[in-house]
């Protein structure tokens, strides 16, 4: 294929999602449905580990509902890194169907090659999933109460970078160019949910982040919409700033405090969102939801740990981030006060144990023991 027309099926591809996304179903309404799936994906490295945690505690959480056939938990097997990578696809298609027939997912991480590793290059599953599943939305808290500081982190989850990052193209022998896109329609739906969550948790302040000075086409359409959808939110104090900026005022605790919702765009909330996570207490304390229409997935927001797993002590790895995705689960399914008592468990065992991560302190078992002690 020439560069042009490889050019031209991505813009044709990209019209396309835009279709796509104009016909996309309602939002769930949980609270209405008789029975609701929650597919558990233990993914790779420490993901097993973590993912056995988080599961029995939700099933002890959750025992009176599993019972009564209103909540299934079900294990999807096969997303490992073997099994992706001997079938040479992400997301290997029987994987996919059986996610397709759950309503919630809570996954464990999942490695990504990197470029010139071993094996097939292939796409990251989670980029995949997300696109697949049509997850917009990338909702990302993080709570320093003694600093005062209630983040909430909106990040578009399906443009930006990461749509056409597995399609960029090496021209010649000594240069090569990826590609960015930002829809209306793909900002807008973000930029909504995040205003509307704004809204009903007493106008919060909202800011947009981009680095609109040299991404003028992409970044700058990003903020104009965001700008635009600031307009139905007349209550609503609204600042804009630079991406670059925003990682100093984040640990900037002059500024730190005033920041409520952030919307990013993809790129920029994938970096952010980890800084955030450190300040509050590291990678392992931080939940992250993945949140479409249809389908929502819940996830730690940090990777695969394959230096835990190589040094031998992935059994000290942290379930807390997993655990405060399926908080955010619960919350999202309409089960608040389940959520609720999770949440507080999970506030004792960061105020208890001490799992620095580094193969000292305690386990993934004494966290389970302890949690599920916790939620008699
Ligand atoms: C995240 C992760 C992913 C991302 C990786 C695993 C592809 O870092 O969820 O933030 O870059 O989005
Ligand atoms: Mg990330």
């Amino acid at each position: 294929m020439s560069y042009r027309e490889h050019f031209e099926q991505i813009v044709k591809d990209q019209i396309a999602r835009i279709e796509r996304m104009k016909e996309a179903p309602k939002a769930s309404d949980f609270s209405a449905m008789e029975k609701i799936i929650i597919g558990t994906i233990d993914g790779d490295g420490i993901g097993p580990i973590i993912m056995d945690a988080c599961r029995k505690i939700l099933e002890k959480l959750l025992k009176e509902e599993i019972a009564s056939g209103r909540i299934e938990l079900r294990r999807i097997e096969g997303l490992t890194i073997e099994n992706r990578q001997a079938k040479g696809e992400t997301v290997p298609a029987d994987v996919l169907s059986a996610i397709r027939e759950c309503d919630l997912l809570l996954k464990g991480p999942t490695t990504t090659p990197a470029k010139g590793g071993e094996g097939p290059n292939l796409e990251s599953a989670n980029v995949t999933l997300r696109r697949e599943l049509d997850l917009f939305a990338n909702v990302r808290p993080v709570s320093i109460p003694e600093k005062n500081i209630e983040w909430i982190f909106y990040r578009e989850n399906t443009e930006g970078e990461y749509a056409l990052g597995s399609r960029g193209v090496d021209i010649g022998e000594d240069m090569s160019i990826d590609f960015k896109v930002t829809t209306d329609i793909g900002t807008e739906r973000l930029a909504r949910v995040a205003f509307e969550y704004a809204k009903n948790n007493g106008n919060k302040n909202v800011s947009i982040v981009t680095k609109a000075n040299i991404m003028k086409k992409t970044d700058g359409r990003f903020l104009d919409i965001c700008m635009k959808v600031a307009e139905d939110y007349p209550d609503i104090k609204v600042d804009d700033w630079y991406v670059d900026i925003m990682a100093a005022n984040l640990i900037n605790d002059l500024f730190a405090a005033n920041f409520h919702v952030v919307i990013l765009p993809n790129l920029y909330g994938d970096i952010i969102t980890d800084e955030a996570a450190q300040i509050q207490g590291g990678v392992g304390t931080a939940g992250s939801a993945n949140i479409g229409n249809r389908y929502s997935m819940f996830e730690a927001i940090h990777g695969s740990a394959p230096r835990m797993v190589a040094d031998g002590i992935a059994e000290y790895a942290n379930p807390a981030s997993l655990c405060r995705a399926a908080v955010m689960m619960l919350r999202h399914a309409a089960m608040t006060e389940k959520a609720e008592v999770l949440e507080a468990a999970l506030d004792k065992a960061a105020a208890e144990l001490d799992m620095p991560g580094d193969g000292t302190g305690n386990t993934a078992t004494d966290f389970t023991q302890f949690v599920l002690g916790q939620i008699d």
